[in-house]
């Protein structure tokens, strides 16, 4: 066999591959406490949605500001901009600031 048909089974099989990764996506994600909510806080972590964003490619947020696995952070780290807030702003879409708590610390269902 030569080498560039090598090379094309190769990239076959790779694209097959990329739709076994996809599916270790899940739909939604408790974003993990990394500071204590306190009483009065809302109770829930924060949920995200792959779902809402499916619009975005996977790039557009891995590795970078989300590593794919899952770490938390805090709304000290949301108000510098990181992490949502690259996004969440205000003009890319809606600011932190502005929106519900429970549109994000979406209330968990038993
Ligand atoms: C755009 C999404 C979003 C909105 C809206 C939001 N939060 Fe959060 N919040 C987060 C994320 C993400 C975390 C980190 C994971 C966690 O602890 O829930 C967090 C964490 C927290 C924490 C843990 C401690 C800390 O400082 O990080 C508290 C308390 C909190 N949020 C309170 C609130 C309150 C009160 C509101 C409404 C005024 C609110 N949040 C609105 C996303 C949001
Ligand atoms: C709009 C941003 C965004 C996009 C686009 C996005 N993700 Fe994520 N992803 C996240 C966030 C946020 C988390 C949770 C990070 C955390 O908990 O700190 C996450 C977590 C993950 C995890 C870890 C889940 C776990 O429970 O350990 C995987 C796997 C993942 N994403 C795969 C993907 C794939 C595949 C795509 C594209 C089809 C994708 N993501 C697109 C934001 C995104
Ligand atoms: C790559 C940009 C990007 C990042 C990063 C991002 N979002 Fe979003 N998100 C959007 C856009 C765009 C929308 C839809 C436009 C709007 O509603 O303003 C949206 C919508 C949402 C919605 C509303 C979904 C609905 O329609 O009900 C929630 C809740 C949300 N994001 C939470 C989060 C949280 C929590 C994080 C961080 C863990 C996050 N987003 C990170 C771009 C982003």
């Amino acid at each position: 066999m030569r080498p560039s048909n090598l090379s094309l089974i190769a990239t076959v099989l790779l694209m097959a591959l990329v739709p076994v990764a996809s599916l270790a996506m899940p739909d939604e994600v408790r974003i993990p406490i990394v500071r204590e909510h306190e009483e009065g806080d809302p109770p829930d972590a924060a949920l995200f949605s792959h779902w809402n964003h499916e619009r975005h490619k996977c790039y557009t947020c891995h590795p970078t500001p989300f590593p794919q696995g899952r770490k938390g952070f805090t709304h000290d780290e949301l108000d510098e901009g990181q992490y949502c807030a690259v996004c969440h702003d205000g003009k890319r879409a809606f600011a932190v600031d502005d929106a519900e708590c429970e549109t994000c610390h979406v209330p968990a269902t038993e």
